[in-house]
């Protein structure tokens, strides 16, 4: 009989491709997608490690699938990903029901385990090296690149997709865990990255998404050539069939002016940058190891700025770091208010053990001040947000149309192509528009003219074809932000949204 998986992915994109391709190598070998967990053959949770609270949801999951375990003790349950590396035994030692603890680099071996244990060879723990624990080449090499075949069905939309550039980190910033997790960076080859974006497009894909942790950091040497970002965008610029390509998350101290020109001078390179700056204090730059001043950050958003004036640039920021005084905190607010990011991912500090900060510093900022400070950035930032999009108010936009808005996707009613629904997409500069129109626009490009915007997104109808467009520079600013549509927007809090860049 045919056996059915169940699959939950928390955490960032880097996850949400890893979920995609295990599901595609076992749908390869016959498994089919369950309707629920309790329904499932395998239930498996795809994790992150970056802060507390997603540890704590996997653990609370685990908790609820121990009942469907002891009714059907043959169930296989696996946590995969980054919490298998950090926690490894300990998994098994808080969920001793759990068949399969898989980490990030050792994913190429799950439909073998879970056939494995389903033939009653018992529990199984597969994870690569600490990063103490031996050679920079022995750590690498046994975190494996996991990039077999895709599986269009297996994506949130068949015409956007994912494709990874490099694995790992290096830079070591103190209070994070994903160089711990996701092992050393190590670059993919150019020709494998432009071969499987020739493939997603021959699959019908329109927009790439390339992720890395410092996806801007990508370097591949090849004899005497060097390959950087700025290359690889060339190379799938020049891809036919392709509209539109993305690129999350940059490293501030990494954006050179070549990178900056090839986001300016390549048509279908979103002027979209993903730049976490992540504190305005030069102070605690220094206490999180970050590797560069607020300068230094001002310096290449100029540099940005000066090249391409409409691109839009986000960052994240974390409140509450170890030793944050008030007069600190403050200089991230000064930091938003002046720096015109379209959005930031703003998060409370979470101590991650094997992190230098857990191991050196305390964790001394209360959790009411931590939330207070959380607040306070967030309303900063919402300001900022709104004030942008006001001068989309009046202009036409090339909106990929991604699909039904949360409103009408909570509906959970038959749409037909004909059918007039209310759609959401993004703007080449990363910004969600909401409109209504027919359900068959899902998957291309249409012209939008906003009427009304909000912090966190922009609505409007489809352009007539009459209205000529309005270049975005001819417009004045200071017009009276017209009220918000009445209707649900997609659900866009900046926290919630998946650290649309990876989060890891
Ligand atoms: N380079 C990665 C960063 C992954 S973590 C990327 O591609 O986005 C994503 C964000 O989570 C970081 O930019 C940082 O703002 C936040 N973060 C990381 N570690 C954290 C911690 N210990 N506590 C709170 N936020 C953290
Ligand atoms: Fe890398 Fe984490 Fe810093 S992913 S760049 S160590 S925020």
């Amino acid at each position: 009989m045919t056996k059915r998986l169940w699959i939950e992915t928390v955490g960032c994109q880097m996850n949400v491709l890893d979920s995609e391709l295990v599901v595609a190598a076992l749908r390869r070998q016959g498994w089919e997608m369950a309707p629920a967990a309790a329904e499932a053959d395998a239930v498996f949770y795809n994790t992150c490690s970056v802060r507390q609270h997603a540890e704590d949801k996997i653990y609370s999951a685990l908790g609820r699938i121990r009942s469907v375990k002891a009714q059907r003790p043959d169930v296989v349950v696996g946590v995969l990903g980054c919490m298998a590396q950090k926690d490894q035994e300990l998994i098994r030692k808080r969920a001793p029901w759990v068949d399969l603890v898989v980490g990030p680099g050792q994913l190429h071996q799950v439909p073998t385990l879970v056939d494995e244990v389903l033939a009653g060879g018992g529990p199984r723990i597969e994870v690569s090296l600490d990063r103490n624990a031996g050679s920079r080449d022995a750590i690498a090499g046994s975190f494996e690149s996991y990039d077999p075949d895709r599986d269009a069905a297996m994506r949130p939309t068949p015409f956007q997709a994912f494709i990874r550039t490099q694995t790992g980190c290096d830079k070591f910033c103190a209070f994070c865990v994903v160089p711990h997790v996701r092992g050393p960076e190590q670059a993919r080859a150019p020709h494998t990255i432009v071969a499987e974006a020739r493939k997603l497009v021959a699959e019908g894909c329109r927009e790439v998404t390339l992720i890395g942790q410092t996806v801007n950091s990508y370097r591949w040497k090849d004899g005497e050539r060097t390959t950087r970002l700025a290359d690889l965008l060339a190379l799938l610029d020049a891809v036919d069939g392709l509209d539109r390509i993305k690129f999350v998350t940059n490293y501030p101290k990494d954006m050179t002016d070549d990178l900056i020109a090839a986001v300016r001078d390549l048509r279908k390179v979103c002027q979209y940058l993903h730049v976490p700056a992540q504190h305005g204090s030069d102070a605690v730059l220094a206490r999180m190891k970050r590797g560069y001043t607020i300068g230094e950050y001002l310096e290449m958003l100029g540099r940005i700025r000066g090249a391409i004036p409409h691109a839009a640039v986000t960052s994240d920021f974390i409140v509450g770091y170890c030793g944050e005084t008030d007069a600190e905190f403050r200089t991230s607010l000064d930091l938003v208010r002046t720096a015109g990011f379209k959005n930031s991912f703003i998060f409370k500090y979470s101590p991650r053990p094997g992190t230098k900060a857990f191991d050196r510093l305390p964790d001394d900022v209360p959790e009411d001040v931590k939330k207070e400070r959380n607040r306070l950035l967030l309303d900063a930032q919402e300001e900022v947000s709104l004030a942008g999009n006001r001068r989309f108010i009046g202009t036409r936009q090339q909106v990929l149309v991604e699909g039904l808005s949360a409103r009408d996707e909570k509906r959970a009613v038959e749409v037909r192509p004909d059918d007039v629904a209310q759609l959401t997409g993004r703007t080449i500069c990363d910004r969600i528009v909401v409109f209504d129109a027919p359900a068959r626009l899902v998957g291309r490009l249409v012209d939008i003219d906003i009427l009304a915007v909000g912090a966190w997104s922009l609505s409007g109808v489809v352009a007539d074809g009459l209205a000529d467009a309005v270049p975005l520079d001819a417009l004045e600013c200071d017009g009276e932000v017209p009220a918000l549509h009445d209707i649900a927007l997609p659900a866009l809090q900046p926290q919630a949204m998946p650290p649309q860049p990876p989060r890891g």
